[in-house]
């Protein structure tokens, strides 16, 4: 019985979390880092006072969009899944917004 309260208390506070977190991923890739993808090197730190605490920052290896046209130009991150080319720190931060506040995770 303790073992089941402590499961619920324990997932309440999992999903809680996961609930708001957006999920941005950073390709670390030199293509991209030399590209500009410098800059979202230090992105948890500047943060946007409405986004701190709601986003998870994660590195990514070159996934090879750089090498594939179609997908546009270096530098890649991608917010919640969704990849966005030529990424720039004012780019990413309205696409975090938009699912923080009108995504799934809202
Ligand atoms: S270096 Fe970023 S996609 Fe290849």
């Amino acid at each position: 019985m303790r073992i089941n309260t402590l499961k619920r208390f324990t997932l309440t506070l999992f999903n809680q979390d996961m609930e708001k977190k957006v999920e941005l991923e950073i390709c670390l890739g030199t293509l991209c880092f030399i590209m500009g993808g410098s800059a979202f090197e230090m992105i948890s730190e500047s943060l946007p006072e409405d986004l701190m605490g709601k986003v998870l920052v994660k590195g990514m290896n070159c996934p090879g969009y750089c090498n594939m046209p179609k997908y546009g130009r270096a530098p890649f991150v991608k917010v919640n899944g969704e990849l966005i080319a030529e990424a720039n720190i004012q780019k990413v931060i309205a696409k975090m917004r938009e699912e923080v506040y009108h995504g799934a995770n809202k």
